[in-house]
């Protein structure tokens, strides 16, 4: 009997922890504006038709690669590659997605610190009776201000790094799955809030009914990156959940409900963002300061709402802090197995991902013209090639690995279902998931 308890709980467990790793800014801060910038339904669509067709097999191929090794990352990949008489060169992807991680790490940590920087202003009441000008002109004068932006990323990089140096990110991610269905039920007052606005129907015709025509490659690429982006897949970083997943977990089922989730969080916010978008005539291309001009609009708006606001960001910064755990500790797991003790590890991961960072704040205010590379500033570059490329190539590489090399009785075996489903699977990462990603990949840099 109470063996029969401690297995669900940890079947429970495996779920939450990879929702913790899931849901996050991706959701309620990244989906909005990409979204926004993307034509909107057009990119609804494409990006949940990629998170079944691609996200949805390359996440089981990153979980089987480490219930199947049972060890990091990094050892999984070499232990799996010698096993199948294959290369321990696979080491490499690893490394690619430390490196995946580390740039995204650097944005998602500045923009974290924007929710405890308006965390705080709620808890002031400082959007008490302003108007959606005088909200968009705070939010704009905040990022102009590296100061306030490179303490706020200071702190939070802080707050995750110490869950990390000290292995208690159990006990975080347990905190963040009590609170999460107040997150859910918080966007679901919102999304009825949304309703009674002016801009409801018009948020919703822009949600869900797509013109064709605006499926472009360019919307292509970013809807297959946002895919990958919300679902923390591409990176390894999920691989390590793998290792601690109890044997007869069916794989399938825990994904299928995690990208439930992940995408109906995403919905939620989108049709409360959007309400709120169309109802003040704003520019739904309004880009990264959309969610945080538009839910202060929102909330001003309602009984109670600086309070409700307060609980938001509270809530939020929950949610972000437990992916940025996820960001960082394969970075650190890799250090760690080139020797290095973990207090160590983890200061150097921090320092560099801090300094990258620093970039990106820089990047609204001194550095905003500094643009190295196709035009884009330090900010702009992080938080679109890493998502939008690093994540769906390291995903196209885990979904040869499991699908090509991995021997079919150990793939089978950690996908933890019957023979259909694993049949099933292998199809779809071979014949759809890998050739798609290609293609997708090659245009983009083609076109
Ligand atoms: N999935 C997270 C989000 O939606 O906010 C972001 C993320 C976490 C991406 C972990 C990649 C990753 F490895
Ligand atoms: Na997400």
């Amino acid at each position: 009997m109470s063996e029969t308890l401690e297995r669900w709980g940890s079947k429970r467990a495996f779920i939450l922890a990879v929702t913790g790793a899931a849901v996050g800014l991706g959701n309620i801060w990244r989906f909005p504006y990409v979204a926004g910038e993307n034509g909107g339904a057009a990119f609804l669509l494409v990006y949940v038709a990629f998170v079944v067709l691609l996200g949805l097999p390359v996440m089981m191929a990153e979980i089987m690669i480490g219930r199947a090794g049972r060890r990091g990352p990094i050892q999984s990949l070499v232990t799996l590659a010698m096993e199948a008489g294959a290369s321990p060169r696979w080491r490499w992807l690893g490394l690619f997605g430390a490196f995946t991680v580390f740039c995204i790490l650097s944005f998602y940590s500045v923009v974290s610190g924007w929710s405890i920087e308006f965390l705080v202003a709620s808890v002031n009441g400082s959007f008490v009776g302003a108007s959606a000008e005088a909200i968009g002109a705070g939010f704009d004068a905040f990022l102009a201000n590296p100061k306030l932006l490179i303490f706020n990323h200071s702190l939070f990089l802080f707050m995750t790094m110490t869950v990390v140096a000290a292995g208690i990110s159990k006990g975080l991610e347990r905190l963040n799955n009590l609170l999460m269905p107040l997150l859910y039920l918080l966007l679901l007052l919102l999304a009825g809030y949304a309703m009674t606005t002016s801009g409801f129907r018009e948020a919703l015709a822009w949600l869900f009914v797509p013109s064709f025509e605006a499926i472009t490659p360019t919307v292509v690429l970013h809807a297959m990156g946002h895919a990958f982006f919300t679902l923390a897949v591409g990176a390894c970083a999920l691989m390590a959940y793998g290792a601690y997943m109890p044997d007869e977990q069916s794989l399938p089922k825990a994904a299928v409900a995690v990208a439930v989730l992940d995408i109906s969080v995403a919905l939620l916010a989108g049709i409360a963002i959007f309400s709120v978008v169309f109802a003040q005539g704003m520019d739904p291309a309004d880009g990264p300061g959309l969610m945080f001009v538009t839910l202060p609009i929102a909330f001003s708006e309602l009984p109670g709402g600086m309070f409700w606001l307060s609980i938001f960001f509270l809530l939020l910064l929950l949610a972000t802090w437990t992916s940025a755990i996820n960001l960082a500790e394969p970075m650190v797991a890799t250090l760690q197995g080139l020797g290095l003790r973990r207090g160590l590890a983890t200061t150097i991961i921090g320092l560099c991902v801090w300094l990258l960072g620093l970039l990106s704040a820089f990047s609204f205010s001194s550095l905003a013209e500094f643009r190295p590379l196709f035009g884009r500033n330090v900010f702009e570059l992080v938080s679109t090639i890493p998502p939008d490329i690093f994540l769906p190539f390291g995903g196209l590489l885990i979904a040869v690995f499991a699908a090509w090399v991995m021997p079919r009785a150990r793939a089978h075996g950690a996908l933890g279902a019957g023979d259909a489903a694993f049949v099933l699977w292998l199809g779809v990462t071979r014949w759809i998931a890998i050739p798609l990603t290609f293609i997708v990949l090659l245009t983009s840099l083609l076109l």
